[in-house]
């Protein structure tokens, strides 16, 4: 590859959610390894690389626009080398090279390594990469922001939901090893990370692949059936007998021990499934201050026949019950969700369930997705009864709404309150003002002064849907 060695210059385009943005990361880190420069965009780029996602079908026609500029660019300069990573390259693996014949090198979320195999043979034919091998560990990363780190906890998913090409891209289901994360976590703490966010497709089935020696903390016996003493049982011998038995990890114990690595202040994950959101995991939010006051809960639908055809495996009463357990242990907590409008067969009325389910709840947010039929999925074969555009559009109106209603209610809660804010930068519209996050994961812009990374005591002046306002608390800030 002779052009790229006397250049090397990079550009990377991420598409889809957090864990792609990570994927991208390492990629960064990695062709930083291999003397790789990044280039301001891909125009100057010898490498133009495309992180792929395939959520939805909006996702796939934008990265198809994106990828005609990269065809122009080629054809100006013959020797740019373009890459397509992530999970639509996977779900189409080497049908990229017959519909995008300029494409040099794909490969899906779990070969990301491979593209430095790639990049330094001699080999100049067009390559895919698409098996599944399980976590890359020893990757670096180039992250955006020096005090936030994302570290996945699990590769792949084991569930079934019927809409998500996921479990096709990322595969089966592993967890990482509990020793691995922690000695990253702490070594992101030494680089000056404070603020780590978990990533998993299903972050609260962590650890049940695993199996550990070390006892539970003491917090976090009462929630767990196997590790209470059985009655009738041997001072003693008995209890070492437990004691030696392997048992799984959990993702509470996880959540407890990376809040536990000096130096970290604030611990985020996404997402977890509502059937998996057990007691000991909200037990920790209450108990724990660096686990922030804040989950993410998809709900999908509020109606229990087409969460049944979902596949989701909780109906809407028990979504309803996870949430009375969460505000019962943390009445403050903020809860934000993800909701699809329009899958096969809803009608009207099961449309009503989730609407309810969005006014009994009162979300802090929600993200809200009109259904996509994705290839090879099981809802894509549902041909019964589509649900027209116009009546998806018009359930997403309505949906929206009260989303909106909602979060706007929900921020007026911290008017008046002092909240801890970490700050990012400045705020995007005004340089002489800062930008930073709550616990909540509320954004909230303020006059104040400090530097990106530091957590300061900020007034919460106003607040919309979406943003507080507020000053730096000088009186909390000379008093801490
Ligand atoms: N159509 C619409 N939305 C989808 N999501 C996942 N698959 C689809 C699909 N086929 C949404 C879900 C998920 C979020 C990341 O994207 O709400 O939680
Ligand atoms: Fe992320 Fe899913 Fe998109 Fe893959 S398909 S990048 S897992 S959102």
């Amino acid at each position: 590859m002779s052009t790229l060695e006397s250049t090397k210059r990079y550009h990377v385009t991420t598409f889809g959610c957090q864990m792609n943005e990570h994927d991208s990361e390492r990629m960064r880190g990695m062709l930083e390894s291999l003397g790789y420069d990044e280039a301001p965009s891909a125009d100057d780029a010898d490498l133009i690389l495309f992180n792929t996602c395939s959520i939805r079908e909006s996702a796939d026609s934008r990265f198809v626009a994106h990828l005609g500029h990269a065809k122009r660019m080629k054809k100006e300069r013959p020797g740019v080398v373009v890459g397509v990573g992530g999970c639509w390259a996977q779900s189409v693996k080497d049908e990229v090279f017959e519909r995008f014949p300029f494409v040099d090198v794909a490969f899906g979320p779990g070969q990301i390594n491979r593209l430095a195999e790639f990049l330094t043979s001699d080999d100049l034919s067009a390559q895919g990469y698409f098996e599944f091998e399980g976590f890359p560990a020893h990757l670096p990363t180039k992250r955006d922001r020096p005090f936030q780190a994302w570290v996945q906890i699990a590769v792949g998913c084991n569930l079934k939901c019927s809409y998500c090409i996921v479990p096709s891209t990322r595969g089966r289901e592993a967890s990482r090893p509990f020793e691995q994360l922690l000695d990253e976590v702490e070594r992101l703490a030494a680089d000056g990370v404070r603020e780590v966010t978990l990533l998993g497709q299903n972050v609260n089935a962590y650890g049940r692949d695993l199996r550990t020696t070390d006892p539970l903390p003491e917090a976090l016996l009462p929630f767990h059936a196997a590790a209470k003493r059985p009655t009738g049982r041997i001072a003693g011998v008995d209890d070492e007998a437990a004691a030696a038995r392997p048992r799984p990890r959990t993702f509470a114990e996880l959540l407890m021990a990376v809040s536990a690595v000096p130096g970290i202040e604030r611990v985020r994950y996404t997402s977890p499934h509502p059937k998996d959101i057990r007691e000991d995991v909200v037990a920790v939010h209450a108990t724990v201050p660096e686990v922030c006051q804040h989950i993410h809960l998809p709900l999908q639908s509020g109606n229990t026949r087409i969460l049944k055809r979902m596949r989701r495996t909780y109906d809407k009463q028990r979504f309803l019950d996870r949430v009375e357990m969460i505000r019962a242990q943390c009445p403050d907590i903020a809860l934000t969700t993800d909701i699809i409008v329009g899958f096969p067969g809803e009608t009207e009325e099961e449309f009503q369930d989730t609407l309810d389910v969005v006014e009994r709840v009162g979300f802090d947010g929600a993200f809200t997705f009109i259904f996509s039929p994705r290839r090879g999925t099981e809802a894509a074969e549902m041909t019964d009864d589509f649900v027209p555009h116009p009546v998806k559009v018009e359930r997403m109106e309505r949906l929206v709404e009260a989303v909106q209603r909602h979060a706007k209610a929900r921020t007026q809660r911290f008017v008046g309150r002092t909240l801890d804010v970490l700050i990012e930068g400045p705020s995007r519209n005004d340089p002489d003002v800062l930008r930073g996050r709550t616990s909540h994961n509320k954004v909230v812009n303020f006059t104040g002064f400090g530097e990106p990374g530091e957590t300061v005591p900020v007034e919460i002046t106003a607040a919309t849907s979406q943003t507080l306002t507020g000053e730096m608390s000088l009186l909390a800030r000379l008093g801490a």
